[in-house]
């Protein structure tokens, strides 16, 4: 059994994999530009996160309907759980379907659906975060969560994502005000492919709880001990990294200096569908690469829990877990 953690940035339709993605062509009409799972896999070669974001956006066309999206979400928590899963939180990005048409019912609707029974059939529990696309504009994710606000009692926060060079935190600033006033909690997309201002501007004008990657904090020396002082999580992605080029390779991965340095940083898988792996396949990756003692995988599993927003007795079960976990004997 792998070792027990929490995934906290984990986008749903980035876990559409080819398979599904034509099953639901199939099940709803939609016909897709490729012959086949392995063309479509083949399209899978990244420059940037435009490039990806791209891609992720037109692949959403095949979820139309509330069983889509428990499919699609039945079929993230069966595989997270094989990974060592106990707890994820999971992002979804309302604006990409309202705007094809899908109310944001269908999608809430569908979703819960999945994530209501997840704790009984495959013992992870789940926190759902809606997200807005930065790209769009600010009258639009006020629109999105006024439209949400009937289902607040299943969504646990908010969060920010899509291209964001050019797409400033400040842009969102009333919208982040009113989740705050709906006791809503906050999370944002920062320092991915943007500068360091963008974090340090998620925490000042945003007042978000953790930063979601947070890679390029480390252009800003005063960030960095604000965020070691402050003990801010950082969710990183490594293989996400890798694949939309924000690092050359696996080894070139700040990730050991980062918690060298005492930041609080998680290891989760981003869009697992798109970037060759779920969130222990992030974990393994990491350790092979940049040579983890397992002690410090056992820290990165217990980072997972303390930056999750789970309660306080669920936390402390689940770092007694993961202190008692028993490392595999290595394999040579
Ligand atoms: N949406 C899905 N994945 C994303 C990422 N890595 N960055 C920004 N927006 C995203
Ligand atoms: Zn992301």
């Amino acid at each position: 059994m792998p070792l027990p953690k929490a995934e906290l940035h984990l986008h749903i339709e980035g876990t559409l994999e080819p398979e599904l993605a034509f099953a639901l062509a199939d099940r709803n009409g939609v016909v897709l530009p490729y012959a086949g799972t392995e063309e479509l896999r083949g399209a899978y070669s990244f420059s940037d996160l435009q490039s990806f974001l791209d891609l992720y956006y037109a692949l959403m066309a095949v979820l139309r309907t509330e069983d889509d999206f428990a499919d699609l979400a039945d079929a993230y928590l069966a595989r997270a759980a094989e990974q060592g899963v106990r707890h994820a939180e999971i992002f979804f990005d309302p604006q990409a379907h309202t705007a094809r048409g899908v109310p944001i019912g269908v999608v809430v609707d569908g979703l819960t659906r999945a994530l209501g029974r997840s704790e009984e059939r495959y013992g992870v529990s789940t926190q759902l975060i809606m997200c807005f696309l930065r790209d769009e504009s600010a009258g639009s994710a006020l629109e999105t969560f006024e439209a949400a606000r009937p289902y607040f009692d299943r969504i646990a926060g908010i969060g920010l994502d899509s291209a964001e060079v050019g797409n400033p935190p400040a842009k969102f600033r009333e919208v982040y005000r009113r989740a705050a006033e709906a006791g809503l909690r906050r999370v944002a997309h920062a320092g991915e492919e943007g500068p360091a201002a963008y974090v340090t501007e998620a925490l000042d004008v945003l007042g978000v709880e953790r930063i979601d990657h947070g890679l390029r904090c480390l252009e800003d020396g005063e960030l960095v001990a604000r965020l070691v002082r402050e003990q801010v999580p950082l969710t990183l992605c490594p293989l996400s990294n890798v694949r939309l080029r924000c690092v050359d390779t696996l080894a070139d991965h700040p990730l050991r200096e980062m918690l060298d340095a005492g930041l609080l940083v998680t290891v989760n898988s981003d869009d697992p569908a798109y970037f060759g792996g779920y969130v222990d396949d992030n974990f393994r990756a990491v350790q092979q690469a940049l040579a983890l003692e397992p002690e410090t995988v056992r820290l990165l599993a217990a980072n997972s829990f303390r930056a999750s927003f789970i309660d306080d007795d669920r936390k402390a079960e689940l770092l007694a877990e993961v202190a008692a976990f028993t490392f595999p004997p290595v394999e040579f």
